[in-house]
Formats: structure tokens, sequence, C-alpha cells
């Protein structure tokens, strides 16, 4: 079977690449650039000098394109890593067209390509499709999508656009990815809190944190076992576990040993931004536990060991 990734530069598609060092499937790493000189390092340090670090030039905007690279490869299933992830640049009205196009009509493109060849699309999308109404229980997948903002109202867009499509379909939503590549808030907080002597950090924003190789990992799981068959539909993932961004920043302080800053929380209202983000998006996790028999980290586990990777 040929699996193709789109994404494969950033935080999960590179994940992807570790967990898939060593499978009897063949890997196809794609991405809108062909070269990613920072991850290199990095790879080699997690998955060693014969990982497959090599990326195809793929824009996943042009169907063209992507119907030739699954045409020549005989490709039976896509992960798709690649989205516009930047939550605050979404925002801009001049962006919003490309927002909409990268993540709502690109993941159409990829589902219809895979539909072409009876093939299976696994799509990644957000718990910030949630967060506009006042929920204080976990989010469940067939609850209404509610997004605050225009990055998760066009994750839902993308959404809907695989199930109109038809297409044997995975949607995994997750929520606050992090990984040793690329930038994300364990970067920054790694790096705040050391040199800052205060900080102060949102505690009314609550969520759970992920680390992208954990996701990969059940990513991986499913499409190699083929526990996909017959259970096509969206699936929520996050590491298990609940807390705010400031508690986040308190256990990536103690973690790595940064003693010297006072970290203080405060509400969002006191940092301007152009988005307003969910008060509470913490994601039910029952469905994919259930059906896929995957056990899940804690959040606080897989932080420690994202840390551990990162300062190698
Ligand atoms: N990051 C989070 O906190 C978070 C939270 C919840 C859900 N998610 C979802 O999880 C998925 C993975 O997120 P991530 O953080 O791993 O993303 P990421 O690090 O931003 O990586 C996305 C990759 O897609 C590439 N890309 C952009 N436009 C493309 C195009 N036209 N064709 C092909 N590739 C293109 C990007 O390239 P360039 O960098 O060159 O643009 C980048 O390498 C996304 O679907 C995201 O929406 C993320």
């Amino acid at each position: 079977m040929t699996i193709l990734v789109t994404g494969a530069n950033g935080q999960l598609g590179n994940e992807m690449r570790v967990v898939a060092k060593g499978s009897k499937n063949k890997y196809i790493f794609t991405d809108v650039c062909d070269d990613h000189p920072e991850s290199v390092d990095m790879l080699h340090k997690l998955a060693g000098e014969d990982i497959d670090t090599s990326t195809t030039k793929l824009d996943i905007t042009n169907l063209d394109a992507i119907r030739k690279m699954v045409q020549e490869n005989d490709v039976k299933v896509i992960v798709n890593c690649a989205a516009w992830t930047n939550v605050d640049g979404a925002e801009d009205p001049e962006k919003y067209e490309l927002v909409e196009l990268l993540n709502a009509k690109a993941p159409e493109n990829l589902a219809l390509a895979m539909k072409e060849v009876g093939g299976l699309l696994v799509h990644i999308s957000t718990d910030y499709v949630f967060g506009g109404d006042p929920y204080n229980t976990p989010c469940k997948e067939d609850q209404k999508g509610t997004p605050t903002g225009v990055y998760g109202l066009t994750k839902l867009h993308g959404e809907k656009n695989i199930q109109n499509t038809g297409v044997d379909h995975l949607i995994f939503r997750t929520a606050w990815l992090y990984s040793e590549f690329g930038k994300n808030f364990v970067k920054t907080m790694l790096n705040l809190t050391a040199t800052k002597p205060q900080l102060k950090v949102v505690f009314d924003q609550v969520g759970t944190p992920t680390y992208a190789y954990d996701l990969a990992v059940a990513i991986f799981d499913i499409i190699e076992n083929r526990k996909f068959d017959g259970n096509t539909g969206i699936y929520h993932y996050s590491n298990e576990g609940v807390c705010s961004w400031f508690d986040f920043t308190k256990m990536i302080a103690e973690v790595v040993g940064n003693t010297g800053c006072d970290v203080q929380p405060c509400h969002s209202n006191e940092f301007p931004s152009p988005v307003k983000r969910p008060a509470y998006s913490v994601l039910d996790k029952s469905k994919i536990k259930g059906i896929f028999e995957i056990t899940i980290p804690f959040w606080v586990d897989s932080l420690k060991k994202c840390i551990i990777n990162y300062s190698k």
C-alpha cells in the first residue's frame, strides 16, 4: 500500500516520518516546499541517520497535481497534515480566500482524488471548530460546530467538503499541537520562562495539549492495522487531561527547571488579540478509544518526553 503524507515539513508531518520509519508500506512525504533543512537534524536525532527526510513537492490546492501523484504512485491513503495554522493571521480579511482555499477547498481536492481511486483520506481538524457556545463538558464529535474565528470556520468547511464528496475518510480533530519541530507554544514558553523574570499567561482558556508524536502514532496504528475499514467518520484526539494555557506554561517551566520566571495567571482581555479563542474546547475522546482500542498518554507525561527529545 502506498500512503501519501501532505504537509510533511510541518509538526505532525515530521512526526509521521518518525513513526513510519521501518514500515513495510511505502510512504511518500510531500509539502508545498521540497526543502526543510531546519527539521533534518532533529529527524536524525529522533530516528537515526536512515530516516527518510526527503520531501516531494505537492501543492494541495492543485487538484491536477494531486491526481497525477495519486495515479503515478498508486496511492491508496492520503494523510493530510497540511493547513493554514496561523490562527491570528487567519483574521486578516485580505487572507480569507487563501485560508479558505487551504483549509476547505484543498481537503476537498484530496477527497476527490481518493474517491476516484476508492482510497481513504485521513484529515486533521481542530478543537477550534467549537468554542462559540459556553460549554463546560468535553465536546463530542456530533456536537454542533460553533467556531469563534476564521481558522475554526474554514476548518469546519473543510470537514463538510470532505463529507460531501462521499469519500472514505477519517477526520481527527485535535488540539493545542506541539512537537520538536517547527514553532509552537512549548518552544515559545521554554524560551520566555528562561529569559523573562515575569510572565502573564491566560488561565481562562481551557483545553488539552497534544504531542504531535502521539497523534502520529495513533494515525499510524489505525492505517497500518487497517482499523479504518468500515469506520469512516469524525474522531477526537488530544492527550488526556485538561489544563489552561497558564497551567501548561507552569508545567513547561517546571519540567525544564526554569525556576527564575514568575509565571502569573491573567484574563484573555489583558491581551489584545485579533481573534476570540474558545474559553473551553476540551475534546471527548471516548469514540476513538472505543472503536480503535488505542491508549492515549496523559499530557504531562508527553510534554516531558517532547522536552527531553528537544533538549537532546
Ligand atoms: N498547530 C496546532 O496547534 C493545531 C491544533 C489543532 C489542529 N491542528 C491541525 O493539525 C494539522 C497539522 O498541524 P501542524 O501544526 O502540524 O501544521 P504546520 O506545522 O503548520 O504544518 C503545515 C504544513 O503544511 C504546509 N503547507 C502550506 N500550504 C500548503 C499547500 N498549499 N500544499 C501543501 N502543503 C502546504 C506548510 O508549509 P509552509 O510552512 O511552507 O506554509 C507546513 O509545512 C493541521 O490540519 C492543523 O489545522 C493544529
